[in-house]
Formats: C-alpha cells, structure tokens, sequence
C-alpha cells in the first residue's frame, strides 16, 4: 500500500500490525539482541497492553517473534526490564538452563478505572528457551503496590561490585531504588529526585547504571528517567542524572548538582521525538557498549500520526558514552556502528564554499534521502549559522541547523508534509542547545522514511523527529547565515536494504 511505500521504515523498528509505544526488556543473549515493547495488536491506538517481541543479530534489522506476554488476571503488563540470571539466583534455572527474568509492572484496569490509588504492582516472568515462551511466576505480585498511583517501569541490573541485583522504579514523581539477591524478595534501599530535576509531568521508564568516564577510570551512575511533560520543546522527554552510588544510595555528583541547578540541560534528546528510552542488559563485555534505544514518538500526538495498519516507531539503537565536559559529567549518544555495514555509494565533498544567504545545492536526485546517512564538519563558525533544506518535488521540506547568534540547534518541520493530524505536531520550530565548546562543528544524521536522528558535536546533542512526506526527500541545500562559510567536509551514503 501506498502507506506502507511512504512510512513503513526501512531499519527502525515497527510493530507487525497494531499499536507499539515504549521499549522494554532488552536484553542480548546467544548472538541475539532481544527487544520487546508494550504492544496492543488488536487497534492501532493504546489498549489492553502485551509484551511484542522481536530479534536482531546486528540492532539494525528486526525479525518478528510470535507475543511474548498477554494481559491477565492481575492486569496488563506494562514496561519492564529483562536480564539474564547467569547464576541462577532466582533457582527458575533448570536442567543447566539459564533462565532470563523479566520485571514489569502489572497495572490492573479495574482498580485503575475506579481511581484506587495501588492498581500498580511489579512482577517477574522467566524465560528457559531463549525468551521464545515466558512463565509468570506463581508468587506475583512481587512487590505490592504502598498506595502511589504512578508505581511502574522497574529496571534491573545486577551490580558486579556488590554481587546483588539493583532495580529503579519510577514513583510518584520520583525514583525508588531496591536491591535484592534473587529476583524474588526486593527491599527499598533509596529514594531520590523529590526536589530535582523536572516535575512538569508523570516520572516514568527509569534506567540506572554505572558507566566508565571516557579517557579516566571514574566510574559514574546515570540515571535516566523520562518525563510525560516539561520536555525542552514541550511534551514528553528524557531527563538524567549522574552520580555515585554505593550499594544502597545514590548522590549527585556535586559538578553536576551544580550545573543542573544553573541550568537544566540534562536531556537524553532534544528533539520532539524520543521517549521512554532505556538500555539493554547482558551486552558481553567484550563489546562493552551501553546501547540505547528510545521510542521516537510523542505521547500527544502518537495515536493520531498518519500510519492506519500501526503505529509508531522505535529510535536507532544508540551507543552511550559519558565524557566529562569541563569536569561536568554529560552524556552523549551515538548511532550503532553496525549501520556503516549498510552502506553503498557515497559521495565526499571538501571545503565546499556557501556564499552568506544563497542556497547552495549539495545533492539533486542522485540520493534517495528516505534511506541516507549525512555527515558533515564546520571548522570555524563563531557567531555565523547555517541551514541545511531536504526538499521533494511537492514543495515539502525540512530543516534543520545552527544558530550562531543563539548558540542553538534546530529542526523545523513545519512544511515537512503531513503536519495536520495534530496541533502540536508543528506548531513550532524545535530547539536544542549547543552544549559542546570546541571550535569544530559535526554532526552525524540518520534518516529513515519519516524519521531523522541528528548527533550533533559527537552526540553531545541529539535531536530526534518524525516527519510524514507525501514523497521521499530528493535534494540536499544549504544556506548560510551571518556572513560566507566553508563546509570542511560532507559525505553523504545511501544505505541499502534488500
Ligand atoms: C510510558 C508508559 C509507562 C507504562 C507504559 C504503559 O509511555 O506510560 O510508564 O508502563 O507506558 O503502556
């Protein structure tokens, strides 16, 4: 179908048929990345919730798994985590299987609908082929539910240093953080974010782990914890912290206190589009990645965007890094290097000259921009800016860029195509800070039929956006502002998909 032609992603991750919002359980295991995610397959708007499940030998192209979890008698089964229980702390492991065990949040639509305070509860599932077939566990809920409406999205890892497992829960508007030694019996070890951070909406989806500072031997936590409002550009975003933790409390990093107090950059995204994001458990160590993955939808306008057959899409998997930026640790974000195997023709440019305020063609009908990788540096801009256009034959476009007057970045996809499903899907241009100092400007974008992923100064910003064009963006301009500048380098790659 025409809608399948033109929105259908060519390697994000969508749902079969049906409605699909955040990630969950992601876990690796045997030469398999495993990604689930809340799933009602009977509608295309937010029901009943499952568990849908797909698999990946690369993180870029996904095979369908039959469901992996219905609702029941407790509730629907929200967000969750999943790890492998290597040994066998939980004692689900029979016959030398590993079992995996899965964490979420049993929201029960009848206490829900009659405004009862404790619908939520967390329970455990397990896995001993693979995660193909789950078994609830028979002693569920496993931690009842203290009387908080929003008590969900717990998130476990286990904690090498302490030999323990340590789970983070979004509620009632801030985190609460349990360990346990089986899977089974959780105590309460912390609470924190009461006075920090954004409260401007709901606290959901958090993800809690330690992470090695690039280029030194700190070790820092971050604490990732999405919000259903107050986001940079409005709607729902990611908000984080870092800081140490000892087994049983988390504190700020004071730098980090600090600059947050001055000013709350701390965002996962910057764009309008990525949600409820967390990262996988059980990446071997000899990869030592922490990936993420986020789903790149806001919940305003989600069930009305103009897919009929499904609706929504997961984000690229992402690389994680923390770096410390002037002592303030930050962290930065990376398209998976997998998506380089995808490459076919390229084309490099050098020090391309873009005289002040003309449009400057960079590419017209030799790259299909629904399926491309852009990359591009600026060596010196100081307080000049620039503007990059991708266009169609329909007079559709989308931008984005700097502002050097401002320090800013920008997508602005008011004319992007399809913009009137909902007021808040173009009301206006989306902005995110310059957080990076460095005299040379990159970035690193990724499109996709109705989606772009810009890494702007090695991801120190990121900014995500869906869009919905009548037809696949075909030229590539640029626009410069405040005086001449030269692109140091562009390429541009088409990626393949059989
Ligand atoms: C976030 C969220 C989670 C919840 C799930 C329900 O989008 O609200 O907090 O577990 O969706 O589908």
């Amino acid at each position: 179908s025409l809608e399948e032609q033109l929105y259908r992603p060519y390697y994000h991750f969508t749902p079969k048929v049906g409605w699909m919002n955040d990630p969950n359980g992601m876990f690796y295991y045997n030469g398999y990345y495993h990604l689930f995610y809340q799933h009602y397959p009977k509608d295309n708007i937010w029901g009943p919730m499952h568990w849908g499940h797909a698999i990946s030998t690369d993180l870029v192209q996904w095979k369908h798994l039959p469901i992996a979890m219905y609702p029941d008698d407790l509730g629907y089964i929200f967000s969750g985590s999943a790890v492998v229980d290597y040994d066998n702390t939980s004692g689900f492991g029979k016959d030398g299987k590993i079992p995996i065990v899965a964490m979420y949040t049993y929201h029960d639509p009848k206490k829900g609908d009659a405004g009862q305070l404790d619908a939520q509860t967390q329970a455990i599932a397990y896995s001993l082929d693979e995660g193909n077939s789950w078994t609830k566990y028979e002693g569920n809920p496993v931690i009842d539910n203290p009387g908080i409406r929003d008590f969900r999205d717990p998130k476990v890892i286990w904690d090498q240093e302490r030999g323990q497992w340590v789970m983070i829960l979004a509620a009632d508007f801030e985190m609460m953080i349990y360990t346990s030694k089986n899977l089974k019996d959780w105590t309460l070890a912390d609470r924190f974010g009461k006075d920090v951070g954004s409260h401007e909406g709901v606290w959901e989806c958090p993800d809690f782990f330690p992470m090695q500072v690039e280029g030194s031997d700190d070790v820092k936590w971050v604490m990732l914890g999405s919000i259903s409002g107050g986001a940079p550009n409005g709607g729902n975003g990611t908000q984080y912290f870092i800081g140490d933790f000892d087994g049983q409390k988390f504190t700020m990093d004071k730098n980090f206190e600090e600059a947050l107090a001055k000013k709350h950059d701390f965002w996962v995204d910057f764009g309008k589009d990525n949600y409820a994001g967390v990262t996988w458990s059980n990446i071997p160590p000899q990869d030592g990645r922490k990936i993420f993955i986020g789903w790149i939808v806001d919940g305003h306008y989600a069930n009305k965007v103009p897919t009929t057959t499904w609706r929504s899409t997961q984000s690229l998997p992402r690389t994680v890094k923390l770096i410390s930026d002037n002592g303030i640790p930050r962290i930065t974000f990376q398209p998976v290097k997998e998506i380089t195997n995808y490459i076919g023709k390229k084309s490099k440019k050098d020090h391309v000259s873009i005289g002040v305020d003309q449009e400057t063609v960079l590419s017209d009908g030799d790259f299909d921009f629904s399926k491309a990788q852009i990359q591009y540096s600026i060596a010196s801009l100081k307080d000049k800016g620039y503007t990059f256009k991708l266009s169609n034959n329909k007079g559709e476009e989308l931008l984005f860029g700097y502002d050097g007057t401002k320090n800013q970045f920008f997508v602005d996809r008011r004319k992007s195509g399809k913009v009137d499903f909902h007021k808040e899907f173009a009301d206006k241009v989306s902005i995110g800070p310059r957080l990076s100092d460095k005299d040379l400007h990159d970035a690193d974008i990724l499109l996709d039929k109705t989606s772009i992923e810009i890494f702007f100064d090695n991801g120190e910003t990121s900014m995500t956006e869906i869009f919905f064009p009548s037809a696949p963006y075909s030229k590539l301009s640029v626009v410069s502002e405040n005086g001449d500048l030269v692109l140091d380098h562009l390429e541009i790659s088409q990626l393949k998909f059989n």
